[in-house]
C-alpha cells in the first residue's frame, strides 16, 4: 500500500518535473526496499503509539522483528518512553530516534554484561534522555545524577570554539519540569554551574554510564576531566555533539582531552554527532 502512495506520487510529481522532489522519493523506496514502513506501522499499533511517523524509518532489528527475543532477553526498551523522549522538545528530538535507539542499546549491553553501577548526565535541559537514565538507575537501584543549571548557558562559558552560543538557549525549563519527566527516585538533581556544582554531591564514583550534554567547550573540557577517571571497566562514556560541525567547542574538548589518552572516539550517526568510548 504505501509502496503505491509512494508509486502514484512518484508519476504525480514526474508530471511536474520542476517540482519532483527527490528526496521524499528516496525516503519512499528506501522503506519499500528494507519493509520497514510495513513493519513499523505493525510496531506502532502493538505499542499505542501513533504521535509522528518520522522514527519508522530506522527502528534497530532487536527492537523491531525480534522485538519477541529481545522482550525475553533484555526488555529495557519500552516504546512508550518515546513520548518522555519528544515530551517539550518534540521538534528536535522526534527526528533524533537513532540517539534514542542509541541510548537504549547502550544500556542494553550494559544490563546483557552485567556491568551495573551509577550514572551522570551534564546538561539536562527538559529531562528526555535523563529519563532513560533515570530509569536505568531505577531499575539497577543505583543512582543517577544529573547536573544542569536548568536556566541554560552561563555566559561565562563561551569560549571562541562556541559560535552558536546563545545566552537564552535553553532556558526555557526548570527543575520542577524536569523532576516530574523524570521521576524522583534514584535521581539526584545538581541544580547549578558544573564543574562547581560537583560540591553538592560529595565523590561520585563507579560509573558505568556518562552522558555528556553541555555543547560548550568549558564545561565539557571540565566534564571529561571529572568523569573519565571515575567511569568503570566496560562504562560508556558517551558525548554529544562531536561531528555535527553546530557545537565546534565541543568537539574541540573532546579531542582535545583524548589526543594523549590512549583511546579514539566512535561516531555514531544520530542527528547531532553523538561519539563514545567504552572504558577498558
Ligand atoms: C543540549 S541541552 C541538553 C539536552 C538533553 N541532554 C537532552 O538530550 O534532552 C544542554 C544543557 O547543558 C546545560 N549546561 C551547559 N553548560 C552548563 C554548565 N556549565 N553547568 C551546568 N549546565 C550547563 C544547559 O543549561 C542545557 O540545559
Amino acid at each position: 500500500m504505501q509502496f503505491y502512495k509512494c508509486f502514484s506520487g512518484f508519476l504525480l510529481r514526474l508530471l511536474d518535473a520542476s517540482n519532483f522532489d527527490f528526496d521524499q522519493f528516496n525516503i519512499c523506496y528506501f522503506n519499500f526496499l528494507t519493509k520497514r514502513e510495513k513493519l513499523n506501522t505493525a510496531l506502532k499499533k502493538r505499542n499505542n503509539y501513533s504521535e509522528s511517523e518520522n522514527y519508522v524509518q530506522s527502528v534497530p532489528d532487536r527492537y523491531s522483528i525480534n522485538i519477541d527475543r529481545y522482550k525475553e532477553k533484555i526488555n529495557f526498551l519500552n516504546f512508550q518512553d518515546l513520548e518522555k523522549w519528544t515530551k517539550g522538545n518534540y521538534a528536535n528530538n522526534i527526528v533524533d530516534i537513532n540517539r534514542y535507539f542509541f541510548l537504549n542499546l547502550c544500556i542494553d549491553y550494559l544490563i546483557e554484561e552485567g556491568i551495573s553501577g551509577n550514572v551522570a548526565e551534564i546538561g539536562v535541559y527538559k529531562g528526555n534522555s535523563a529519563y532513560l537514565l533515570s530509569r536505568f538507575a531505577r531499575e539497577q537501584g543505583k543512582t543517577c545524577f544529573l547536573f544542569d543549571t536548568f536556566e541554560g548557558f552561563n555566559q561565562g562559558d563561551f569560549s571562541g570554539h562556541d559560535v552558536n552560543a546563545s545566552l537564552n538557549a535553553f532556558s526555557d525549563t526548570n527543575l520542577e519540569v524536569v523532576k516530574e519527566l523524570t521521576g524522583e527516585k534514584n535521581t539526584v538533581f545538581v541544580k547549578g554551574y558544573f564543574p562547581e556544582s560537583l560540591n553538592q554531591t560529595g565523590e561520585i564514583e563507579n560509573l558505568v554510564l556518562v552522558h555528556l550534554d553541555c555543547d560548550l567547550e568549558k564545561p565539557m573540557k571540565s566534564a571529561l576531566e571529572y568523569f573519565y577517571p571515575r567511569i568503570k571497566k566496560g562504562g560508556f562514556l558517551i558525548m554529544h555533539d562531536h561531528s555535527s560541525l553546530y557545537w565546534p567547542g565541543a568537539q574541540t574538548a573532546i579531542d582535545e582531552f583524548f589526543k594523549n589518552k590512549g583511546e579514539f572516539v566512535i561516531p555514531i550517526p544520530d542527528k547531532s554527532g553523538t561519539c563514545v568510548i567504552r572504558k577498558v
